[in-house]
């Protein structure tokens, strides 16, 4: 074994095929001919350990809202790591205060309970509306990703359409009566909600729903149904804001479509990179996880080695602190929306059938006459030419991982523009 971690003895790739199933880190395998191993990012660039650079539009998987090595960031994240990387058990200074910020900025926060991630998260807000409801089933929505637990994966990546309300398995070793405990209904149809409610409504505990849903906003009126729904039903209604959570809008999607949810799952930009993720909701709802309550048929059990990690917790704060300047989403948000349009027309001059979609500071090219607004348009894309223009801009310095919505940064400026205006004209050559 102790050659294998000799780097001169063994190229980096070797030794990851090696030890690393698939030389990857998890979902995603890249063409073997644009490999690299990134060693160092600032701001919205990154750069790879052969001195190449690119243009990162995946931003830590949207974790990143102000870029790489943000100043402040770096250093409260110092500061605390030099007094201290982690205090299990009670309570420090940093998670205490963050907790606070996050019941002052999220509309539904009472209280909040803390995570590590965003899978965490969304499997902790499922449990919590089992207990407090006492019915075991939970809605989700077809495409619509909540993580990597058992409860989640179900129809993610759907194959085909039409698998409601039971769904399709996403991955081997779900048992299956976990899987039984899960229901699918197509996005942004309120009627099919309905309709699973009027036949399910005592068995089920939430419906949780990304308020855009991988790159598909949800409409408002959609959101706005199911807040009606659930409260005729006395269904939770959890929204999954670990990608719209503080990006959309600060406080999250709820802010932005002004419906509050009974509970809420953030991860990604809460956590700055870090370790770092909670849930958020009402207090008669996140009180069931008081420790105190140990014993009480309804205590909720939740605990992590890293709850509240303080480095996370410094860091997050620091970001928030930047996050609530006046104008920054603003700019942000039309920053990508003037990319989006200047890429349009890169499309249209080469007679690519391609939109360059935005919602907020999202975004990816897809390859669909018109925005979706469902799964069923998802499917109908040309999914095969989007990863083929993404994998040529990937050859070409751009970092988005193929067929994969983005993330800009408020790090993101004209030299990125003009850099991605540069490569995409000449990947569209290289498809056409
Ligand atoms: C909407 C949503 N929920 C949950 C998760 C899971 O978060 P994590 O990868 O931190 O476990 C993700 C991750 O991409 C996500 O996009």
């Amino acid at each position: 074994m102790d050659t294998l971690l000799k780097p001169d003895n063994v190229g980096l790739f070797e030794l990851a095929e090696r030890v690393l199933p698939g030389a990857g880190l998890g979902g995603y395998a890249l063409p073997e001919d644009i490999r690299f191993v990134f060693s160092e990012g600032a701001g919205a660039r990154l750069r790879d350990v052969e001195g190449r650079e690119y243009i990162d539009y995946v931003g830590g998987a949207g974790a990143l809202i102000l870029g790489h090595s943000h100043p402040p960031v770096v250093e409260a994240a110092q500061d605390q790591a030099a007094r201290g990387m982690h205090m299990f058990g009670t309570l420090s200074e940093p998670a205490i205060r963050l907790a606070a910020r996050l019941v002052e900025d999220i509309p539904c926060a009472e209280k909040i309970v803390y995570a590590t991630t965003g899978s965490e998260a969304t499997a902790y807000a499922m449990r919590l509306a089992r207990a407090f409801t006492g019915r075991d089933m939970v809605l989700k929505f077809e495409g619509a990703y909540h993580g990597n637990h058992d409860y989640a994966l179900t129809s993610t990546f759907p194959t085909a359409l039409g698998n409601d309300p039971h769904g399709q398995n996403d991955t081997a070793g779900r048992p299956a009566g976990t899987r039984a405990t899960m229901l699918v209904a197509p996005y942004n149809d309120a009627q099919a909600v309905e309709r699973i409610i009027r036949e399910r409504r005592d068995e089920l505990a939430a419906i949780i729903v990304e308020p855009v849903q991988r790159i598909i906003p949800a409409r408002p009126e959609f959101l706005q149904a199911l807040r009606r729904i659930c409260d005729e039903s006395g269904v939770l209604l959890i929204f999954d804001e670990v990608v719209t959570g503080f990006r959309l809008a600060y406080g999250g999607a709820q802010v932005h479509y002004d419906v509050t949810p009974d509970l809420a799952s953030f991860g990604k930009v809460i956590g700055a990179g870090g370790p770092l993720a909670c849930v958020g909701g009402r207090a008669e709802i996140l009180d069931l996880c008081d420790p105190r309550r140990k014993g009480e048929p309804n205590y909720v059990y939740f605990n992590g080695t890293l709850h509240g990690n303080p480095v996370a917790a410094a860091a997050t704060l620091a970001m928030l602190d930047e996050l609530a300047r006046p104008g920054i989403y603003d700019r942000l948000n039309g920053f990508a929306e003037a990319t989006c349009a200047e890429c349009q027309k890169i499309l249209d001059r080469h007679g690519l059938p391609a939109i360059a979609e935005n919602t907020g500071s999202l975004w990816q090219i897809l390859f669909m006459a018109r925005s979706p607004d469902s799964q069923a348009d998802i499917m109908a894309g040309d999914a095969a030419a989007a990863r083929r223009l993404d994998v040529e801009c990937m050859k070409r310095g751009i970092y988005a991982l193929p067929g994969v919505r983005r993330f800009f940064s408020t790090t993101h400026g004209e030299p990125e523009l003009a850099d991605t205006l540069r490569v995409l004209d000449a990947s569209c050559r290289a498809i056409n």
